[in-house]
């Protein structure tokens, strides 16, 4: 008997079909992307790669909700059971699919310098709604290394430690969807191998669906066996097992 679709729908994260989207500046036209359609498993650990202006950024914050598609699909994956198109919340969904379902890390970390460590992690627990907050931030926190420096502010922590706290902000919600944007582009050589072995335990350890883009080749060599390869807003190489 064949699978249902629910079934079928539940291997995946996000199915994403012919996305497009341009920028125009001055009456010119940039296809950011010119037709991307991508499958992404659910507990898959990848990484984008590409040339700069390729896009990558561009997908990445369409699929946290960051910004919207002109045309196209992406079919997301929320868990329970619930498959949604993400061009088609309404602005109450989009912002409830913010602060739930995605978890994003930025290349400068992007913490809110007034708030503590601690603070800036449960503050992003509270608006997602979790129970405990506090204990969980905590917790998260710890298990990265930083249970003892909790009530440091931002200026206060080493670049590798902004962005654990910044990698800490994000799971604490237990989002469906975590990226990366250049998470290490800032960070020296041994800093950057610390965040990608921690991105990649959580993956492990947690199931979660990571999609992180970089530049550095020989670092996705190392971790991920799947790279996503973006040029010129085209999808150019799928590479790896993938789903379906
Ligand atoms: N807000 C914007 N306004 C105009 N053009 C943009 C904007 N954001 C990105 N672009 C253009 O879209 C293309 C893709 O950019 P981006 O997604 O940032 O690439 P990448 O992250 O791969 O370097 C580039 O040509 C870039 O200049
Ligand atoms: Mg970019």
């Amino acid at each position: 008997m064949s699978m249902n679709i629910e079934s079928k729908l539940n291997q995946f994260q996000f199915i994403a079909r012919d996305v497009k989207k341009s920028y125009w500046t001055a009456n010119i036209e940039t296809k950011a992307l010119d037709g991307i359609s991508l499958n992404v498993g659910k507990g898959d650990f990848k990484m984008i790669l590409g040339p700069s202006g390729s896009g990558k950024t561009t997908l990445m914050n369409i699929l946290g909700g960051l910004d919207s598609a002109d045309s196209g699909e992406i079919i997301i994956n929320l868990g329970n059971g619930k498959f949604k198109d993400i061009r088609k919340f309404t602005n109450n969904e989009l912002t409830n699919y913010r602060r739930k379902h995605i978890g994003i890390i930025f290349q400068f970390y992007n913490l809110i310098p007034i708030l503590t460590a601690l603070e800036n992690v449960e503050l992003a627990a509270r608006f997602s709604g979790i129970s405990s907050p506090k204990k969980k931030s905590k917790e998260y926190l710890s298990e990265l290394g930083l249970g003892d420096k909790l009530n440091r502010y931002p200026n206060q922590l080493s670049g590798g430690e902004q962005q654990r706290v910044a990698i800490a902000r994000a799971l604490v919600k237990d989002p469906a969807l975590i990226l990366a944007d250049e998470p290490t582009g800032n960070l020296d050589s041994v800093k950057t191998d610390e965040i990608y072995k921690i991105l990649k335990k959580l993956s492990e350890d947690y199931n979660k669906t990571i999609l992180i883009v970089t530049h550095d080749e020989d670092m996705a060599n190392k971790y991920a066996k799947e790279h996503i390869y973006i040029k010129d807003g085209r999808l150019i190489r799928n590479q790896g097992k993938g789903v379906g």
